[in-house]
């Protein structure tokens, strides 16, 4: 019974007792300090938990977060008739109690900040202050899609001639595959899983595999809140394998996710070849972000944006800047200045408040970043130097910065703590044009205190969001909808007034009285 397997696996939780003892002080409640006892289920599948945790438990090594079973791929047909079957009651289920629902989940959240900052820091190695950002993001969304659905989900009369009344109504699709990445492993975990079940639609969530534990006690939350066991199922396990059986399965009705534009196309592909119906695509993936700096930007200001931007998160957003474009008449100052700023900030130990830059997220992303420095070591000039690690912390990458001689000489997307820099001059339009022609459209950042040339290049970059003389991360849900073009994602927004519509169905209902 692979559905009940993956619902044992919500059970287990567990957290490094050494971790534990080096930070002691942290707010962790006792279950979490070793194996929380699995619940017996309704199905009676008590035997098969049992014989679960033996594996589960003896792969507890120090480092471990979290021992969660893996999804059977195989039960993916399963799955989602489950969850089909579950969509007939909740999406039946009165908006306003799916929205109380979230909120509920939202005030269970904001009340266990400090155990889901433990679990951030422990599991995605986030800075306490990210970590902070990430679940503030996380309840943002619970309660905007909350508020959202209960708006667009009314009925809406439309005029008809005499004797004809006509109405348009929203419903949910069906059964959604959420596939979310480790970089915001609560907030857009439960971006997507919110507006998918506040829209009336049921849930398949496949977190990313280097999160497990995030994405776990987060929808524990949903379900104590009052999300029905089989409208939200949680998947773990790799994309190849599950997320691709998922979003096979016939019956599915819709799919959302996160992560690479190359995954992106995979799935798209993989959509357009089922039988059946056209099952709609949500994605959401990354960018070569830039940002352009004229001569009459504000050198300080210029600088503090361009290390929020580039270096905070370890340069694991998607919105995270990859490109800046300075001036020549400015470059060198600002140049000088970025290498101080960048020397001023601490990598190490995520768990410690002074750190700035924590590790990247595992080995593979370590040695794909290194691959792209050698590469830059050689082609490229480079502006600022590693520092010194501190011993002890696997997989940190110090701040990089190195200068490139032209926009379409950039490396790829480097997901960390990388900056390449080109000069300019002339006309900033034409800059703007080559960086349209990267193909990218997530983040745009300009410095300028020519306000009219800040309107024009916004109207002309091909991106989703547009920063004017700030930094170019941290969207606020409700205030800054994000989401690109392009190679970086379909829209609609995230956190933005549109994008529950893409999860409805709508109906167009005409009487004839
Ligand atoms: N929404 C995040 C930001 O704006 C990136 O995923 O930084």
């Amino acid at each position: 019974n692979q559905l009940a397997d993956a619902h044992v696996g919500m059970d287990e939780l567990l957290v490094s007792p050494l971790w534990l003892d080096r930070h002691a002080s942290l707010p962790l409640p006792p279950e979490l300090y070793g194996p929380v006892p699995a619940r017996r289920n309704s199905s009676g599948v008590d035997l098969a938990v049992e014989a679960m945790r033996a594996p589960l438990l003896a792969a507890h090594a120090a480092t471990t977060v979290a021992a969660v079973p893996e999804f059977d791929a195989q039960g993916a047909e399963a799955a989602v008739g489950a969850a089909a079957a579950a969509w007939r009651s909740w999406n039946r289920t009165p908006v306003a109690r799916r929205a109380a629902v979230l909120r509920h989940a939202a005030d269970a959240l904001q009340a266990e900040l400090p155990r889901f900052c433990a679990l951030l820091v422990k599991e995605a190695f986030k800075t306490w202050g990210d970590a902070v950002a990430e679940v503030r993001e996380a309840v943002d969304f619970l309660r905007y899609y909350a508020d959202e659905a209960e708006r667009l989900m009314q009925p809406v009369a439309l005029p008809g001639p005499t004797g004809e009344s006509n109405e348009l109504r929203l419903t949910g699709r069906g059964p959604w595959v959420c596939i979310s990445p480790w970089n915001f492993p609560l907030a857009i975990f439960l971006g997507q899983v919110a507006a998918a079940l506040a829209t009336g639609n049921t849930v398949l969530a496949k977190p990313a595999e280097q999160t497990p534990a995030v994405a776990l006690e987060a929808v524990r939350l949903l379900h104590a809140a009052g999300v029905p066991a089989e409208a939200l199922q949680l998947l773990h396990g790799p994309g190849e394998t599950v997320g691709a059986a998922l979003v096979a399965a016939p019956g599915v009705a819709g799919v959302v996710f996160t992560g690479s534009t190359q995954v992106a196309k995979i799935i798209h592909r993989a959509l357009a070849a089922k039988d059946g119906p056209i099952v709609p695509l949500i994605a959401e993936t990354g960018g070569i972000n830039a940002m352009l700096v004229d001569s009459s930007a504000l050198p300080e200001q210029v600088v503090d944006a361009v290390v929020q931007s580039a270096f905070r998160s370890a340069g694991q957003r998607c919105s995270a800047l990859r490109l800046l474009l300075l001036h020549e008449g400015i470059a060198d100052p600002v140049i000088e200045m970025i290498r101080g700023a960048a020397r001023e900030l601490t990598a190490g130990d995520p768990a410690l408040l002074a750190t700035d830059v924590g590790p990247v997220i595992d080995r593979e992303a370590f040695d794909n970043i290194r691959r792209h420095l050698r590469r830059l070591d050689s082609e490229a000039t480079r502006l600022v130097a590693p520092a010194d690690a501190p011993p002890g912390i696997d997989n940190l990458i110090s701040p990089h910065a190195y200068e490139v001689p032209a926009i379409d000489r950039v490396s790829d997307e480097i997901f960390g703590p990388v900056l390449q820099v080109v000069r300019w001059s002339g006309e900033p339009q034409a800059v703007i044009e080559a960086v349209n022609r990267l193909g990218f459209g997530l983040t745009l950042g300009i410095q300028t205190r020519i306000d009219s040339r800040a309107l024009a290049l916004a109207a002309r970059a091909h991106v989703g969001n547009v920063y004017v003389n700030r930094n170019i991360i941290g969207a606020v849900v409700g205030v800054q909808p994000f989401g690109g073009e392009g190679l970086s994602g379909t829209g609609p927004k995230a956190g933005g007034p549109h994008y529950l519509l893409r999860f409805c169905a709508e109906q167009t209902l005409t009487i004839n009285t």
